[in-house]
């Protein structure tokens, strides 16, 4: 271990999107930073997502269209570093990008260059970065925090907690975060698994037989609803209807999916009037995947032609078939979810600064925090936000 330790003005514990936009921005400010991370490279998280292209942010970013336990907390530093900040920094870096759907921006080529936008910007603020190092204590006393990490020590008034959320594990992510904020007195909401596939058992694993089949749904959950697509798989349900509704959803409560968003109710006993020799299933199959409309059809379990069906039998199918209930017994868990929702409890930080309101200098941001947004790239505007407003602070 070296003799003397070394000393920073802010040391950053987590080379993610958050902490990398965090130690880029105060180092431009003129502070000293130390950044450390126990992965081999940086902005690992944002190199697998968006399917290799990074959805770095959403156009529609606004505060409720993010979930915590304090619903207000995000409100300061969103409406402070905006998608429209984060995108101008794209531009100065000439990198190429496009919106998909629904507000979601995408790099045209590769989520490297975000990795590398990001690495030059701490360049530029002249960040020293660390990988490949294990932190194995962090203290605190005489207003300096100590981080001992791969037989070193640095100290500095400021630390960063910028060590992500448990999901995804198998790229290094932990619960780091959570064991640190405890340790310095911060509560920690409960964390689970969020924007996950649902897994199903009992009566709907009939449903697994039609693994692979896809079609646009609403799901809902309450008062929350998506319309995007659902995805039937052999474990139970994903896609991004699911994966947003998943967030919502707690053990034990049910979902509803709307199989046929754009049909106003009376369409079946409409379609009896129009073809009254067709079948339920070949009405269905206008709408939906061949396979699904057979094994919904089947389920609602009135054969015969449309003609025959009373009205009545009609309208309750397409009740059914515009809330088909399903009650998960699961989810696949932090394995396979974009994100952790829970996290460092907002209560004890400062939404203005993310410091710690009861130990000065202790700053915790991106998804360590209880902050988790939808599906879209929201939750990579949380990251920049929270590292950002993090930064003027420092
Ligand atoms: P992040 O997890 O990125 O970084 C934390 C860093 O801390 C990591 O580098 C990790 O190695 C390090 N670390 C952890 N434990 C440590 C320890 N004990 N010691 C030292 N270092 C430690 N969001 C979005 O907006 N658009 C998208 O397209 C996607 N796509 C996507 C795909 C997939 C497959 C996943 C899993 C997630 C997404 N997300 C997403 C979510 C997004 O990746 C996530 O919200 C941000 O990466 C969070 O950024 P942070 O910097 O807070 O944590």
């Amino acid at each position: 271990m070296s003799a003397a330790p070394e000393t920073y003005d802010a040391i950053v514990l987590g080379a993610g999107g958050a902490g990398l936009m965090c130690a880029a921005m105060a180092g431009q400010r003129g502070r000293r930073v130390l950044v450390i991370d126990h992965a081999d490279q940086a902005g690992k998280k944002i190199l697998i997502s968006g399917g290799g292209r990074c959805n770095f942010t959403n156009i529609h970013t606004a505060p409720d269209r993010y979930l915590s336990a304090n619903p207000h907390f995000a409100k300061s530093a969103l409406g402070r570093y905006t998608p429209q900040d984060f995108l101008a920094l794209v531009e100065r870096h000439g990198i190429a990008w496009h919106e998909k759907t629904l507000g979601q921006l995408f790099c045209d080529q590769s989520a490297r260059q975000i990795v590398a936008m990001l690495l030059a910007e701490c360049e530029a603020g002249g960040v020293t970065i660390r990988l490949s190092h294990v932190i194995s204590a962090v203290t605190h006393a005489d207003g300096r925090y100590s981080v001992t990490h791969g037989g070193r020590i640095a100290t500095a008034p400021a630390l960063v907690i910028a060590t992500g959320g448990p999901s995804i594990p198998k790229i290094g992510a932990t619960a780091f975060a959570y064991d640190l904020a405890r340790q310095f007195g911060l509560k920690v909401v409960e964390p689970r698994p969020a924007l996950v596939p649902l897994t199903l058992g009992g009566e709907d694993l009939l449903f697994r037989s039609l693994s692979g089949v896809s079609t646009e749904v609403v799901a809902r959950h309450g008062k929350t609803a998506f319309r995007e697509a659902a995805l039937l798989t052999h474990r139970g349900l994903s896609g991004p209807a699911i994966l947003q509704i998943s967030s919502y959803w707690r053990h034990g409560a049910a979902i509803a999916l709307d199989f046929l968003p754009d049909q106003t109710p009376g369409w079946l006993t409409e379609a009896k009037r129009g073809k009254p020799r067709a079948t339920l299933t070949q009405s269905l199959r206008g709408h939906l995947p061949d396979r699904l409309a057979d094994a919904l059809a089947e389920r609602l379990a009135l054969p015969g032609d449309l003609g025959n069906i009373p009205d009545r039998k009609l309208q309750d199918a397409e009740r059914r078939l515009s809330a088909w209930s399903f009650t998960p017994n699961g989810t696949e868990g932090f394995a396979k979810a974009e994100v952790t929702i829970g996290g460092i409890s907002t209560a004890g930080l400062s939404s203005q600064t993310m410091e710690a309101r009861h130990l000065p200098g202790l700053y915790a941001i991106g998804e360590a925090v209880d902050v988790t947004g939808w599906l879209g790239g929201y939750n990579f505007q949380w990251a920049w936000a929270s590292g950002w407003v993090a930064a003027q602070f420092l």
